[in-house]
């Protein structure tokens, strides 16, 4: 290998030696030809020595990060920013660092016609406004708690009522109303970007500073990949996750009952009428929740069943196999057939909450002015089971210090000819 210093000096006399060759070629033709070789091998080497590390170390160029740009204000006048990831495909995911929400996730078809698969808002006031929890970064508790209240250590600990007599999403201001850091990273296997809160110690009841950081990577294999971790100062509950609305013919395309769904699942967890699990895992063999071949979501959703009638259609948490392949299982899979977009759910969490939009209204008005009638989409929220602080026989949601909360979900896309 020739070091550096020996290749610039060596650079150094190949330019003298050129200039020698202008000055001798005009003394006379006679040397003309000698000096001419000597000419043209020197400019050969020239240009290879300029050229060569454009040309051999093409993978040096970093590729290109996220980008940001302006959102809005938050209603106390501060900036709001929207990142966009793109990637190679011209698949998109664009995020706001107000609750950390996906606002869109642009996404190909079988003929490659890309359309934003998520409901949403074109600008941050809808964000403020909104009670659906659009694309939102869930915390510090995803889904409810019964009586807005649990105990730790012997001691109980009183939350903020927000459904009912419950604790809804983490409450009256949970981290989706939060502004969050935010920081791209450099693209490594996708464009990322880290979003950073810190929910103080007795935020909307709970105990401990937790600090939270989640990362979003969208890859050149059209996958959206969210990473969680957390850490806390003082035994603390957590469990979160993302609330994305999703319809995979298109956002504002209408209803999602043909779309087929796919759920690794055994068993589910049935609900009081205050969508309160009840603490069983039953059993889901031959029910209206038997998703374990590709089901129409539409096919069994108005059956005169008792859960159903509860979640006024599919509200409910189930208890994923867990094969932990890759790292993460597969939990979900679901197909349009009209368009051909798959989706894959994977996750390293235990459960999925399966939401068929039976609150949504239609009065909303969402990006580009679609609107939003009730099961216009579904939402597949990855997550330890809903009021587990009060359930001693579901897994274990309490982080302690020392500690760090990990999870990771991800939503693979592709299609079916
Ligand atoms: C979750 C809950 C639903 C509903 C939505 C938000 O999916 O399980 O009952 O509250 O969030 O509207």
């Amino acid at each position: 290998m020739i070091d550096s210093a020996s290749q610039s000096a060596a650079h150094q006399v190949d330019l003298l030696d050129l200039r020698v060759v202008a000055i001798e070629v005009a003394l006379g033709w006679g040397i003309r030809m000698k000096r001419w070789m000597t000419f043209t091998i020197l400019t050969g080497a020239l240009l290879m020595t300029t050229l060569a590390p454009l040309g051999a170390t093409p993978d040096a160029t970093p590729a290109p990060a996220a980008t940001k740009k302006t959102f809005g204000k938050t209603p106390g006048g501060q900036p709001v920013d929207l990142y966009v990831l793109t990637n190679k495909n011209g698949a998109e995911a664009s995020i706001t660092n107000f609750g950390g929400a996906l606002v869109t996730l642009k996404m190909p078809d079988r003929n490659g016609k890309l359309a934003d698969l998520i409901l949403g808002f074109d600008n941050v006031d809808g964000y403020v406004a909104d009670k659906s929890y659009f694309g939102a970064l869930v915390g510090r508790y995803g889904n409810r708690i019964g009586h807005a209240q649990f105990v730790l250590d012997g001691k109980t600990y009183t939350l903020a009522k927000n459904n009912g007599e419950n604790t809804l999403h983490g409450g009256i201001k949970g981290f989706n109303k939060a502004l969050w850091t935010a920081k791209i990273l450099p693209a490594k296997g996708g464009q990322s970007l880290e979003l950073g809160y810190v929910s103080k110690d007795g935020e909307e009841g709970f105990p401990g500073n937790l600090k939270v950081t989640v990362i979003y990577t969208l890859t050149d294999a059209n996958a959206l990949k969210i990473e969680y971790s957390a850490t806390t100062d003082k035994k603390t509950v957590v469990n979160l996750t993302n609330h994305a609305y999703f319809n995979l013919a298109g956002q504002g395309s209408g209803d999602i009952l043909g779309h087929l769904l796919t759920i690794q699942a055994d068993q589910f967890t049935p609900v009081d009428s205050g969508l309160i699990p009840t603490g069983e895992l039953r059993d889901l063999m031959g029910t209206p929740f038997d998703f374990r071949k590709p089901t129409a979501i539409g096919a069994r959703i108005d059956q005169a069943d008792e859960q159903l009638k509860l979640g006024g259609g599919y509200d409910h948490n189930f208890v994923l196999r867990m094969t932990m392949d890759h790292g993460e299982s597969l939990a979900a899979r679901v197909v349009e057939p009209t368009s051909g977009r798959v989706m894959e759910v994977w996750t390293t969490e235990p459960g999925i909450q399966f939401y068929t939009g039976n609150f949504l209204d239609g009065k909303t008005v969402g990006k580009g002015g679609a609107t939003y009638p009730k099961r216009n989409a579904f939402c597949l929220e990855t997550q330890h089971f809903p009021d587990s602080p009060n359930q001693s026989k579901f897994p274990s949601v309490v982080l302690n210090p020392g500690e760090t909360y990990h999870t990771v979900t991800t939503y693979k896309f592709s299609v079916e000819k």
